[in-house]
Order: C-alpha cells, then sequence, then structure tokens
C-alpha cells in the first residue's frame, strides 16, 4: 500500500514539474526522468555534497594513472610540451600554510594543477566527468579516489600507503597546498570585473543580460582551428564554431552550435572524413592543420607512394605510439571499429580531401 502511495506522489511530482514545460511548448517532449537527471547530477561540491560512497589507495592508483593518464600528463604528472603540467612547485611549507608560495615568488616558470587547485573535491570531480581525455566518464568511482589518491601522493599531500575515502577525504583538504588561495571578489575571466560567481540564481522572468558574448579575442578566434570539431562527441554538447564571428545578440540556447554540427554533416563528405569526425580524430587532427598530432594532409604527403602504410598506420592507430611526429604521443584508438580505422586509413592514403 505504502508503495502505490509513494509512486502515486512520484507522478504527482513529474506531473507538476513538467507543467510549465508543457504550458509554455505544447506537444513537445516530456519531462526527464529521475533517473535521466541522476545521469547528469554528479557534480561534486567543495562540502562534498554529491561525492559517491567509496575509496581507493594510492597503489592502486599508481595502476590507473600508468595505464590511462601517464601517455599525456606524464609519468610523474609533468605533462609535455602540449598540455599543462599537473604536480610541481608545491612544498611541504605550503602545505602548512594553505598558500603556495611559488604562485608568487616566480621560482616556477609554469603554474601546475596542484600550485592552483584549491579544493580536492574539484580534482575528484573534473577527473570523474572529464578523464581520460578520449573516454570520459569511464572510470569507475574506487579508479577516481585511487588515482586522486595517487596524484595526491606525488605531490607529497598523503602518503605512500595512503587510502582516500568519502570518510577522511574532508581532513585531506586540509592539507592542500593552495586551500587559502581561492578568491570570489573578482570576475572569473576579467580579474577587474564583477564577481560572477556571487550572482543570485534566477529560475524564472530572469533579465535578460543583451550584453552577453564570447570573451575570446579576435587574434584567437581561429588559432588552433575550429573549436567545435575538436570537442569530444559527448552527448548534445558542442563547442563554438570558432570559423565564425562571435555572436552579438544574446546567446541562444545551442542554436548555432547545432547549426555549425548540422552543416557539417550534411554536405556530401568522404566517408573517412565523417568517420574521423565520428570518432574523435579531428580533436587532434585537423585536415590541413597540426593540433595535436600532424594535419592528415601532412599524414597524406608524408607516406604518398608507401606501398606498406597502409597496414602500418592501421596498426599504429589501435596501439597508439611516439616518436614519428614528434614526443607527443597518441594514445590507443582501441575503441574504434576495425572496419572504421581502414576507411580512415584509406582516406588519408589518398590524399586527405
Ligand atoms: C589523451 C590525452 C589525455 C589523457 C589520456 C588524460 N588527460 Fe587529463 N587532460 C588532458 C587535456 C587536453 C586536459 C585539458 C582539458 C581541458 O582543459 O578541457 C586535461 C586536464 C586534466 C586535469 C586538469 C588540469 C588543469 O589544471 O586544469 C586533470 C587533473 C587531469 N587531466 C587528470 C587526468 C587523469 C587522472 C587521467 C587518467 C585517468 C587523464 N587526465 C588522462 C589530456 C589527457
Ligand atoms: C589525443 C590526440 C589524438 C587523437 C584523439 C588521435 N590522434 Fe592520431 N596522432 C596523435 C599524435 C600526437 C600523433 C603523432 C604520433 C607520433 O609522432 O608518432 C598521431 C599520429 C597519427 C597518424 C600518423 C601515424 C604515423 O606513424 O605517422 C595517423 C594516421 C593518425 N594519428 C590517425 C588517427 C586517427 C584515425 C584517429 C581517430 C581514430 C586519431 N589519430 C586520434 C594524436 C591523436
Amino acid at each position: 500500500m505504502s508503495r502505490f502511495i509513494n509512486s502515486i506522489a512520484v507522478l504527482a511530482l513529474a506531473a507538476t514539474s513538467g507543467l510549465a514545460f508543457a504550458e509554455k511548448f505544447p506537444n513537445i517532449g516530456r519531462s526527464a526522468t529521475p533517473k535521466e537527471i541522476a545521469a547528469w547530477d554528479i557534480d561534486v561540491r567543495p562540502d562534498f555534497k554529491g561525492l559517491p560512497k567509496g575509496s581507493g589507495t594510492v597503489a592502486k592508483g599508481q595502476q590507473v594513472w600508468e595505464g590511462k593518464c601517464a601517455s599525456c600528463h606524464g609519468t610523474f604528472g609533468e605533462s609535455n610540451e602540449v598540455f599543462t603540467p599537473i604536480i610541481g612547485g608545491t612544498t611541504p611549507e605550503d602545505i602548512k600554510t594553505g598558500r603556495v608560495a611559488s604562485l608568487t615568488n616566480g621560482r616556477q616558470p609554469q603554474k601546475t594543477t596542484i600550485m592552483k587547485v584549491a579544493t580536492v573535491s574539484t580534482l575528484w570531480d573534473f577527473i570523474n566527468r572529464a578523464m581520460p581525455w578520449t573516454a570520459p566518464k569511464t572510470l569507475t568511482t574506487e579508479e577516481v579516489y585511487s588515482v586522486v589518491a595517487y596524484i595526491l601522493n606525488m605531490a607529497e599531500i598523503v602518503p605512500d600507503d595512503f587510502t582516500l575515502s568519502n570518510d577522511n577525504i574532508a581532513e585531506v583538504q586540509k592539507r592542500m597546498p593552495n586551500r587559502n588561495g581561492m578568491t570570489t571578489n573578482h570576475g572569473m575571466w576579467d580579474i577587474h570585473g564583477k564577481p560572477d560567481v556571487k550572482s543570485v540564481a534566477c529560475m524564472k522572468n530572469c533579465p535578460v543580460d543583451e550584453k552577453i558574448h564570447s570573451t575570446l579575442p579576435d587574434v584567437s578566434r581561429n588559432a588552433h582551428g575550429n573549436i567545435a570539431l575538436q570537442n569530444r562527441t559527448f552527448g548534445e554538447v558542442r563547442g563554438a564554431d570558432t570559423t565564425k564571428p562571435a555572436p552579438t545578440g544574446p546567446l541562444s540556447a545551442g542554436k548555432e552550435a547545432k547549426a555549425s554540427a548540422a552543416g557539417s554533416s550534411a554536405a556530401a563528405e568522404p566517408a573517412g572524413l565523417s568517420m574521423a569526425k565520428k570518432n574523435a580524430c579531428v580533436a587532434c587532427h585537423g585536415v590541413e592543420n597540426k593540433i595535436v598530432g600532424p594535419g592528415f594532409n601532412e599524414i597524406a604527403a608524408k607516406y604518398k607512394g608507401n606501398a606498406s602504410a597502409e597496414a602500418s598506420l592501421v596498426g599504429k592507430i589501435k596501439s597508439g605510439g611516439s616518436g614519428v611526429w614528434g614526443s607527443v604521443p597518441m594514445p590507443s584508438q582501441a575503441h574504434v571499429k576495425d572496419d572504421e580505422i581502414k576507411t580512415i586509413v584509406s582516406w588519408i592514403l589518398t590524399g586527405a580531401k
């Protein structure tokens, strides 16, 4: 009986939250189910609200790191010429004071993640939702705890035999080297601007700020190719099409991004290129420009007339590797189907046009 009442209560809730939506957009869509909301509602806050229960050891974290992170971030978190370093520039004294001295004394040429990050929840949350870069949201809860423990261990915040868990993470927070280094008194991008984090949340009849615009300077607009193509393909999220001028009007929910995604696939394009887009190869390879890896046209030129290139490139894409174009490695693309890799390779070898 009580179960029956509960399910009526749930239905009633779902119905009221759906009402406002249905009034505005009759006959379109439906309300999200609690399960769907739970799948997206994964943020972990500084007070650890949202943190799943669990634990992980430094030792297990080292395995995760070496298997899934080191190819881009370096064996010791020092990273390489493309990615910013995670570890370095903090001292035992910083752990005591909660303020990283090398941020202001200029002794460290490049700011590392561990120098800047004030909250351990941010590390947990970011890795959980965004890493590894090529396969976000694939780590288990234990793997996230473990790899965060390993990162903290590399930064000498926790000892070698440490197990990080939801029970002791608040204690670890008290040892974060830059825990006292966060300020919310200014804008996030424009440090002379007003503090955007202090806005009051608005859910109804909100004033539209006509001046909302991209702060990307024009010189940077297309500096590394089209950001929309370099975004990882995850759900509906797409980056701004940086080949076009910045929008001047108020931002309209993803209209521009959708249009550009549709535009790029609507044109009749070779199957190899479509598959390179679908499998996010274009996150690292421009067709005509180097990004992280060489441009597809450069690869085409290098292997022109080389009869054994096809088999060796297929193998290289599957297993990853470095040294042909520089020291930055290509991570293994073993998740891409064999016939799709072959289609992409033959498109590249016929000139990548
Ligand atoms: C294929 C390359 C690649 C792999 C593999 C990878 N990362 Fe990353 N990582 C990146 C890139 C690129 C960024 C910057 C992303 C951004 O700003 O959106 C990043 C950012 C980060 C950051 C935030 C750095 C900062 O200061 O903003 C952390 C922490 C991190 N990665 C941890 C990990 C962990 C842990 C793993 C393994 C589970 C991992 N990464 C695997 C490429 C990679
Ligand atoms: C995280 C970035 C990244 C992603 C994603 C990526 N690559 Fe690469 N790729 C690289 C880098 C870096 C190199 C250069 C490696 C080297 O110097 O040996 C490379 C090299 C290559 C080469 C030339 C290999 C050689 O030995 O000359 C081909 C072909 C290639 N990638 C195809 C692909 C395809 C197809 C995909 C998608 C299924 C893909 N890549 C995804 C970074 C990436």
